[in-house]
């Protein structure tokens, strides 16, 4: 529901499809920004040693929910982290039990902890077919890997190369091309078969690739897959507000310390928790399409995975809000926030 000055916005309760919540002392920093905006999140499993089994899932989900603040009713829902040797059975009667939503797929090397990711894809062809056959998401990180390909052409790269032939080889295995941030990769998904979904992350919306190099190098805003040229984000934004259902909410935030953000070889991924919904309110709103933003933020992901949407609902009201430029973790480290030092132009209604 929109009124009619579009000052105010309720829609149902959202969820934030792709998370990386860590582990210990940064878990219990971060975890309160995710539960005070989103009803269920999908936790990534790239922790280490990461979560590669139904008992470890188990075991992290026990952590979210011990460092949940009092009272919050925010449901974290699980997943493995695919290696070479995964174990089929593990991953269906995991699935079946409730306790994972899906198995995350990292091409070795791609990013942030993925050194125990996938090094060939025929290894993992047997679990495919098991997860095809139970109806156990398959969540991508959709990039190659090899060194010879430009970092920008990587997304586009994987999609044609990687993704596409192994949606034909399972033609019943639901996808989620996670954290799209290519023309291409949005095209793909615009026209994948039956069962393909694709995440957007609110940064991917608001920067191009010149935000990294603006007046010197911005490890702020490095995160992978890298954000790419305008034409690309341009993309991405009629993706997100078009109502296309195969495109929802995942924020894809990535705590790391200023100090591993801010070094000879700064960790990719940034903080966007605090900021997430007001942001994606902002784009929404600058493409005239409040009226879709339900779709994208509480609906379209919750049917793509076959689950109902949360009852409840949340307000957001066009107010600025000062948003602080560090969250603390104790032990004295910082993690620099999104757009922290920024008035940001939406806020949640408490
Ligand atoms: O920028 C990123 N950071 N991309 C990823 O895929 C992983 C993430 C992380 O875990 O920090
Ligand atoms: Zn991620």
């Amino acid at each position: 529901m929109t009124d009619r000055m579009t000052n105010r916005i309720t829609i149902r309760r959202p969820d934030d499809w792709h998370v990386h919540l860590r582990d210990g002392a940064m878990l219990s920093a971060v975890i309160g920004h995710t539960a005070a905006q989103f009803g269920r999140a999908i936790i990534m499993p790239n922790l280490v040693p990461p979560v590669v089994t139904t008992a470890d899932a188990l075991a992290y989900r026990a952590r979210i929910q011990e460092a949940l603040p009092a009272g919050s009713d925010f449901t974290p829902l699980m997943t493995l982290y695919m290696t070479n040797g995964t174990n089929a059975d593990d991953v269906v009667r995991g699935f079946e039990e409730g306790i994972i939503a899906g198995v995350k797929l990292y091409p070795q090397h791609a990013t942030t902890n993925s050194n125990f990711g996938v090094s060939q894809m025929e290894t993992i062809h047997p679990v495919l077919a098991a997860m095809e056959r139970a109806g156990v998401p398959l969540l991508m990180h959709g990039e190659v890997t090899d060194p010879a390909v430009d970092i920008f052409d990587r997304e586009a790269v994987f999609v044609e190369g990687v993704l596409d032939p192994l949606a034909k080889r399972f033609p019943g295995l639901k996808i989620t091309l996670e954290h799209v941030t290519s023309a291409e990769g949005v095209g793909y998904v615009e026209s994948a078969r039956a069962g393909i979904g694709a995440t957007i992350t609110p940064h991917h919306l608001m920067f191009n690739r010149n935000a990294i190099f603006q007046g010197g190098i911005r490890p702020h805003y490095y995160c992978l897959p890298i954000a790419k040229r305008e034409h690309h984000r341009q993309a991405l934004r009629r993706a997100a507000t078009s109502g296309n259902p195969r495109f929802f909410l995942g924020t894809d935030t990535a705590p790391h310390t200023r100090s591993a953000k801010e070094a000879a070889c700064g960790c990719a991924g940034l903080f966007v928790a605090p900021v997430a919904l007001p942001t994606y309110a902002q784009v929404f709103e600058e493409e005239g399409a409040l009226d879709r933003f339900e779709a994208f933020a509480s609906l379209n992901g919750a049917r793509h995975y076959g689950l109902a949407p949360n009852a409840g609902t949340v307000t957001l009201v066009k107010q600025p809000r000062f948003v602080a430029e560090d969250v603390a973790v104790v032990g004295g480290e910082a993690v620099h926030v999104y757009r922290g030092g920024e008035e940001v132009g939406w806020t949640i209604e408490p």
